[in-house]
């Protein structure tokens, strides 16, 4: 029987209850950020499933040719599960998952999970079609929401992933948090599948975040659009220009929005006015590029111990799987 729903984890199903103070924090302080996750309104997140088509955006084909080589054998070791996914987006990669967990068990559970409602909606509404015998929940909300609301489980395993690199936009201290709350949320026989993007030379690297047909740059700046009509702004987006450097010594790519011109913006909704001087810049971004063995560690420091790692023929991209 066909099950399919999409729930919202919480009433102001994109945001906790301060809305809008991380903007005003970010902008206030110097120099300038911004959250990332005000990228994803429902355009923003249709740019970034145009940004993984990219030529030179390397991390989502080579992420979905390990999925594709290796789904079955993630599948043998874990056994038939409830399969969570956080940030689950057009959930494209995910097919290679469900579809060799379809070969292990006649139904399975699936709950993606992601901030954007109208990419959920169809997402879920696809997977309806494609795997009638699976029971398809969408979440809308964070990840810190689904973790903290994520209920037990019927089935006697879960697997949390979280892939395509998301944990790279997290500092180090966010980062921290998010695997403390992994943890947390484990049962002993559950697992957590991890995809990380791995460190590589800087001419790799920045042509895939400074594409040449330039939907990076339109990404980037639609943050300030989404700003624009959840706050009632006025950012005018040709006052400002995308660029995306990797800062070798942080291992991490930096996306900025530069100003070219002085003037002052005002955000109604958060009663925010910000002055910008001409060539300031707003930090929209890191993009953490991760070293496998200091990640294997990492995980073991938060009782995650791997199970097995997975990568493609040039190391670009890894999948960890572990359990606490
Ligand atoms: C979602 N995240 C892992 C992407 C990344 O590569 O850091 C977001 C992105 N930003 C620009 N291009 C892609």
């Amino acid at each position: 029987m066909l099950t399919t729903s999409l729930r919202m984890l919480n009433e102001h199903y994109q945001f906790l209850n301060n809305e809008g103070e991380d903007v005003i924090q970010g902008l206030t302080q110097s120099p300038k950020t911004l959250p990332p996750k005000y990228f994803y309104d429902d355009r923003g997140s249709e740019l970034f499933e145009k940004i993984c088509e990219l030529p030179e955006y390397y991390p989502t084909r080579t992420e979905a040719w390990i999925l594709q080589q290796y789904a079955d054998e993630i599948a043998q070791i874990t056994g038939n599960c409830e399969l969570v996914e956080l940030g689950s987006g057009s959930s494209t990669k995910t097919l290679f998952l469900l579809d060799a967990y379809q070969k292990i068990a006649s139904s399975c559970r699936y709950i993606p999970i992601d901030v954007s409602h109208g990419i959920l909606k169809s997402s879920v509404l696809k997977l309806q079609q494609k795997y009638p015998n699976f029971f398809v929940e969408g979440l809308i909300g964070t990840y810190e929401q689904a973790l903290m609301k994520l209920e037990s489980t019927f089935a006697s395993s879960r697997m949390i992933f979280f892939l395509g690199s998301s944990l790279g936009n997290f500092n180090p201290q966010e980062c921290d948090d998010f695997l403390k709350q992994i943890t947390r949320t484990l049962q002993p026989s559950d697992y957590f599948l991890l995809g990380i993007d791995l460190q590589k030379p800087k001419e790799i690297l920045e042509p895939a975040y400074n594409d040449s047909q330039g939907v990076t740059a339109a990404f980037n700046l639609n943050i300030l659009s989404h700003l624009n009509w959840r706050f009632q702004g006025n950012f005018d987006l040709n006052l400002f220009n995308h660029q995306a450097i990797y800062n070798q010594s942080d291992a991490q790519v930096e996306m900025y929005l530069h100003c070219q011109k002085s003037h002052e913006v005002s955000l109604e909704a958060l009663d925010l006015q910000v002055l910008f001087a001409d060539g300031e810049s707003i930090l929209t971004e890191i993009s953490r590029k991760f070293d496998l063995l200091k990640m294997q560690k990492q995980l073991e420091t938060h009782g995650l111990k791997t199970v097995k790692i997975w990568t493609d023929p040039k190391q670009w991209f890894g999948l960890i799987l572990c359990q606490a």
